[in-house]
């Protein structure tokens, strides 16, 4: 099995290009399935949750072609899904990549019956689908959860409705928004997820006809379409691999130019690092910062639905908390579990108490590189940034973690000047 090892010191200099949202692509792969035609994606990021997708799609029957070079554009993927015959998302697929319920919306919406595995619970905790149902049903869907899969069918079109979701889920919008943009008549999505990656799937299904309103809003409204044409959409910048970037420029003291990103979708991770004493320049797609050698100072922080702070950058500053000068309080408010990088830091020498969904961090001058296990993606990123600092060698195991959502993170950082390989064995 591959490991990360991490020689901590070197502080972070220079520019580094962000990838294409994972989460953004992956319910855009999955949208492609509502067209008549092919649709064309660009700035699609080399992931394994993008090749499990692809995989998906693929078994579907979708004819997948991947471009390696679009020049300027970043990798492209073509999907085809004119040669789609097959409903079923297997457990095999979807125990591997949760995402994968993604296509339930789509399929229901095009061909008339899903069936997807039930996603089960994961590392950072219990992650139920009901609102996923609960919102299909509202558009007229007839499901069922047998022998493990959700089994959905329509009678006719899916019929536009209002649905107020119970609470705010990002792939629970999603869903419900891909199958609403085909049906009949206008549904009205309330206490909609306003993520960024929300408006992005919307940006491209409107490049396919589709008439969506409001998407970055807490009340979407969707005038349903009769088809979605082939077309083309270019996948927005990952809001969590430039924060990440970020966390680290800050935790080494260095100075870091992040490019291709979307500095409207940081504001929240901007306002943090500032308070961490970080000097941010900000332009149309490039976020500069600059920490001067300083040592950053403690943050507190609440994760919550965007805009307010985001859950996936939670682990990165809790690394940025375990050197900081001072103590850092961080409530998780989004997943039940999602402390469990919390030992792990604690293996390198940080100080930090864990009361229910409160982790108190105290910073310390000085972690000491050691032997981590990556529990989560993002749990794995604060395990290379606590590396980063470490004194001495920090070897991280389980990263394919690592390589689900973030891409050749370590030749970026390399390209940096951090001290990071991967190794065999
Ligand atoms: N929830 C329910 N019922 C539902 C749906 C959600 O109770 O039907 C609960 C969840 O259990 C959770 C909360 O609502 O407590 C919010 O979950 P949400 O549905 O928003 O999460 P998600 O859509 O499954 C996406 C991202 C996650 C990210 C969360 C929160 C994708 C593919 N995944 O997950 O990304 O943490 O939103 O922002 O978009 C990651 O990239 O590392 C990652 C985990």
């Amino acid at each position: 099995m591959q490991k990360i090892v991490v020689e901590g010191g070197a502080a972070l200099n220079g520019e580094v290009q962000i990838s294409g949202a994972k989460n953004a692509v992956l319910p855009i792969l999955c949208a492609t399935l509502l067209a008549d035609g092919p649709v064309s994606i660009t700035n699609v990021p080399h992931l394994h949750d993008v090749v499990t997708t692809a995989k998906l799609l693929g078994e579907l029957g979708a004819g997948i072609t991947v471009d390696e070079g679009t020049l300027g554009k970043g990798r492209g993927m073509v999907v085809d899904p004119t040669t789609v015959h097959s409903h079923v998302a297997p457990y095999e697929l979807v125990k591997t990549m949760r995402a994968s319920v993604l296509v339930l919306g789509p399929l229901l919406a095009k061909y008339g019956a899903a069936e997807v595995s039930l996603p089960g619970g994961c590392a950072i905790g219990s992650r139920p689908v009901d609102q996923h149902i609960k919102g299909l049903q509202a558009l007229g869907a007839d499901i069922t959860v047998e022998n493990g899969f959700i089994k959905a069918r329509r009678d006719g079109r899916l019929k536009g409705a209002r649905f107020v979701f119970d609470m705010v889920t990002v792939t629970g919008t999603e869903n419900v928004l891909m199958a609403a943009a085909l049906a009949e008549g206008t549904s009205v999505l309330e206490n909609a997820a306003m993520e960024p990656e929300i408006v992005d799937l919307a940006d491209c299904l409107n490049a396919l006809g589709a008439n969506i309103e409001h998407a970055g809003s807490g009340r979407i409204v969707v005038p349903g379409v009769e088809r979605l044409h082939g077309g083309s959409h270019h996948v927005l910048p990952d809001r969590i691999e430039t924060g990440t970037f970020l966390v680290a420029a800050a935790m080494t003291g260095g100075r870091v130019t992040v490019r291709c990103a979307r500095p409207d979708t940081l504001d929240a991770v901007i306002d943090k690092l500032k308070q961490a004493g970080a000097d941010i320049t900000v332009d149309a797609d490039r976020i500069t910062l600059d920490m001067g050698g300083r040592r950053p100072k403690s943050v507190d922080l609440t994760t919550a639905p965007h805009p307010a702070f985001p859950t996936d950058m939670q682990a990165q500053f809790m690394a940025l908390n375990c050197i900081a000068d001072g103590v850092g309080v961080i409530n998780e408010t989004i997943f039940e579990n999602r402390f469990m990088h919390v030992s792990e830091l604690q293996r390198l020498g940080a100080d930090i108490r864990v009361e229910g969904h409160t982790a108190i961090i105290r910073g310390v001058q000085r972690l000491s590189g050691a032997p981590v296990m990556a529990t989560d993606l993002r749990a794995s990123a604060s395990l290379v940034l606590a590396g980063l600092v470490a004194q001495g060698a920090t070897t991280i195991d389980r990263i394919y973690h690592l390589d689900r959502g973030y891409e050749n993170l370590e030749e970026k950082l390399s390209g940096l000047g951090a001290n990071i390989r991967r190794i065999s064995g």
